[in-house]
């Protein structure tokens, strides 16, 4: 395909009806030119390629469901993540999509946000990491991936329309900064835009968004796509970089651009430039056409191992866990049946098959099994209570499979407070009140308040607690393989669980107010945010326990002097002290102790998964550049790493930190200062040049501010006087002394004087 031929011989309404899709799920194809249709599906956990001439929106061929991305998030496992995109690639490439529509990797703002199931974390670098495996894997079968929704998309109320009002340093360090390395490392082949605004433009004709940042800052070279139905003014999308408008718009915003470019309000290059992106990604997808078989029951054990890996530990009180074969064990709980395990919208996937923690115990151990609650309607069931509870007293380990039902979370719209449904919550004590062995096995997709951990309210608390979120369809087999210790938990949380919704950072902004959503919390997301107010939470990010224990040691770091222009190392060693095999994800922090500016206490910058036996011991190593100390600068409008002292934290979750070190940042760049006669008198001390000149001022200047002779003063009024002689605007220094010759001209002469010594110092 001679693509600088076919833009010299495309019509104008030919270049503009490419820029639009021909259905819901084709690009458009020009016969006469040879230029074929290409298919794109939903994503991301598994294909959901609509049958032809589907008329249900989930009619979809069969493919296999993984766990959705809050679960893949917490097996912090690049290389299994990686894996599962290569089956999703050879899927595509199978059924002839060239493009699956995801990964998202919206930052989790609140724990109601609907879609946060399909989300990765809280954190940033954690969400990149998995969303650059995730692509890697898909891409490297020659199948493009769409990585969406750029950008803050965070919840689904108002989610077409709503502004997200955020300040640019929070954009950059915490939403951008999920996309910003994916698109430079994993070059993903599309970009999809979201549905809202940000700061009061629509994403989708945000210049400042898709090209300045994208492509001229990023260097990203692919398509960027419309979300579904989110273009307003196709034509101002054409200017700031969308090319292609999805799904179609049945020739109507085609229309609109080939208006705008006969009036001359779109020039044909721009135009070209979308034209041209749309051919090229045909052109890739053609050619990396290749036939391929895939093996569906391969891709089901993968979606096994997948969840079993993801699930995450967070209570084993006693060593209830692993559950012992030879027990009497029960099972409670409709979820034990029938899973829930993905989550409602445009990501469900029609799943070939899906088992049971039920099936998958079968032959394993002595299981009697309780329905216990229905999902269909938040009511206790007297008889369904009461069959329950007698089998959990003839037993001698009781498994509840609880978890939000499918109702209270999905695409669309979000949730309204963080609580399971009362008929489960009532189900649990009951079961704790007559069998102290309880297990609890969650089912959702994002963090839901956890009563029965406590001792304090009124109840006996479970004995474990097995958080599964989402897991794909083989959650039953995977869900076997843990509670019996076939496989040792090793998931780790990719988000914090607060102990209640309140205390979530969002809490006072989230959902907003009319069409509009303040970020007021700023770049205090997640643990940054309960970290800074030494608040406790239920459960830590990055938080989680094995059958086995790890302990940490020997910290050591390449150099403790560093500069921007090398890159460096820390290495420690972690061993398996307990006597079973299993894995650990250690997690390498950064806290800057001598900040000039306002930030979070510490945060990730590393983290590996290393597997260890049982005794094993094994050296990990991080390598880190200037990035690790970075913030973004609203002064110099850029990542800024300043010089100063670093402490590199080790642990095994945020609020477990087992190592640390400090070392010393040098920058070779520093954030210029231009003082005005604005700045108070402390500012202009912090120079010693400064101080030289501020104590001439300051000579003839009253420092009481009117407020009497110093040797009358009381402490407390000294320490006034000090306090506002610190903060006293130089301009306002001729309001406090009768020396004439203290003038603004003056004043204003040594600011300069002191601008041009700081700029050549
Ligand atoms: C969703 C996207 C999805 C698209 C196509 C939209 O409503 O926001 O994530 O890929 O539909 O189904």
């Amino acid at each position: 395909m001679d693509i600088d031929h076919i833009l010299e011989i495309l019509t104008l309404e030919e270049k503009a009806a490419l820029c639009s899709g021909a259905d819901f799920w084709h690009t458009k194809a020009i016969e006469r030119l040879d230029i074929p249709r290409i298919m794109v599906s939903d994503g991301p956990h598994g294909l959901r390629k609509m049958q032809e001439d589907a008329k249900d929106p989930n009619d979809a061929i069969k493919a296999v469901c993984f766990p959705t991305a809050s679960a893949l998030a917490c097996s912090f496992d690049r290389s299994l993540i990686g894996e599962m995109g290569k089956a999703l690639g050879e899927q595509c490439q199978a059924e002839g999509v060239s493009v699956i529509l995801g990964p998202g990797c919206n930052i989790k703002r609140s724990p109601l946000c609907g879609r946060n199931f399909e989300y990765f974390s809280e954190d940033p670098y954690l969400a990149s990491q998995i969303a650059e495996a995730h692509i890697k894997g898909v891409q490297s079968k020659g199948v493009g991936t769409s990585l969406k929704h750029f950008a803050a998309n965070n919840q689904e109320n108002r989610r077409m329309s709503v502004s997200a009002e955020i300040d640019e340093r929070t954009l950059r360090e915490i939403y951008l900064a999920a996309f910003e390395p994916v698109i430079k490392e994993a070059k993903p082949w599309t970009v999809m835009c979201s549905y809202n605004k940000i700061n009061g433009e629509y994403s989708s004709q945000n210049k400042w968004l898709l090209t300045d940042i994208l492509r001229d800052e990023w260097g990203f070279e692919g398509l960027v796509m419309s979300d579904w139905g989110a273009v307003d003014d196709r034509p101002k999308g054409v200017a700031a970089g969308l090319d292609l408008e999805m799904p179609s718009s049945m020739g109507k915003n085609d229309k609109y651009i080939v208006k705008a470019v006969e009036d001359g309000r779109l020039t044909m290059e721009q135009l070209d430039t979308c034209v041209r992106r749309v051919l090229e990604l045909v052109k890739k997808s053609t050619e990396s056409r290749t036939e391929t078989v895939w093996d569906k029951e391969r891709h089901h054990k993968l979606a096994r191992k997948l969840a079993a890996n993801s699930a995450v530990l967070l209570r084993n009180e006693d060593g209830m866990l692993p559950l012992d074969k030879s027990q009497k064990i029960a099972f409670i709980g409709e979820f034990a049946e029938k899973p829930r395990y993905q989550g409602g919208g445009s990501s469900h996937i029609n799943s070939y098959k899906t088992t049971s923690a039920l099936e998958a115990v079968k032959g394993i151990a002595d299981v009697t099994y309780a329905q216990g609650f229905v999902t269909d309607r938040d009511e206790i069931v007297p008889e369904l209570e009461q069959a329950a509870i007698e089998a959990a007293m003839a037993a001698d380990a009781v498994v509840v499979f609880a978890g939000l039902p499918e109702s209270f979370e999905s695409e669309g719209y979000d949730r309204r407070h963080m609580q399971l449904p009362d008929c489960q919550l009532d189900l649990i004590s009951k079961l704790t009140a007559v069998n102290e062995n309880v297990a609890v096995v969650l089912h959702n997709g994002s963090p839901v308040e956890l009563p029965f951990v406590d001792e304090s309210e009124g109840m006996k608390p479970v004995k474990a607690l097995l958080e599964m979120y989402l897991g794909g369809q083989a959650v039953g087999e995977a869900t076997v393989d843990l509670l019996f210790g076939d496989t040792n938990p090793s998931g780790k949380l990719a988000e914090t669980f607060p102990l209640r919704l309140e205390d979530n950072p969002s809490y006072l902004n989230f959902p907003g107010e009319g069409d509009r959503v303040k970020y007021a919390e700023g770049i205090f997301v997640g643990y940054r945010y309960y970290d800074k107010k030494a608040m406790p939470v239920r459960y830590p990010f990055g938080y989680g326990l094995s059958y086995t224990k790890f302990e940490y040691s020997d910290i050591s770091v390449s150099a403790y002097e560093l500069s921007d222009k090398k890159p460096f190392t820390v290495e420690c060693t972690v061993t398996n002290v307990g006597d079973r095999d299993g894995a650990e994800i250690v997690q390498l922090y950064v806290e800057p102790l001598t900040p000039t500016v306002i930030r979070p206490v510490k945060e990730l910058k590393g983290f590996e998964k290393v597997f260890l036996k049982a005794g094993e011991s094994k050296r990990v190593k991080f390598r880190l550049n200037r990035a690790a100390f970075a913030y973004w600068s609203e002064q110099l409008h850029k990542w800024h790493s300043e010089s100063g002292a670093y402490n590199i934290l080790i642990g095994e979750s945020s609020a477990s930190i087992c190592l640390e070190e400090e070392v010393h940042f040098n920058s070779s760049e520093s954030v210029p200062i231009k003082l005005t006669l604005d700045n108070p008198g402390g500012d202009i001390r912090t120079f010693p040049e400064g101080e030289k000149l501020y104590k001439e001022m300051l000579a003839s200047v009253d420092p009481t501010m009117n407020g009497g002779g110093s040797d009358q003063l009381g402490e407390a009024s000294a320490l006034m006087a000090l306090a506002m002689a610190n903060d006293l605007p130089i301009h306002a220094m001729v309001s406090f002394t009768d020396n004439p010759d203290i003038t603004r001209e003056r004043l204003q002469m040594m600011i300069d004087k002191l601008n041009e010594l700081l700029a050549r110092s």
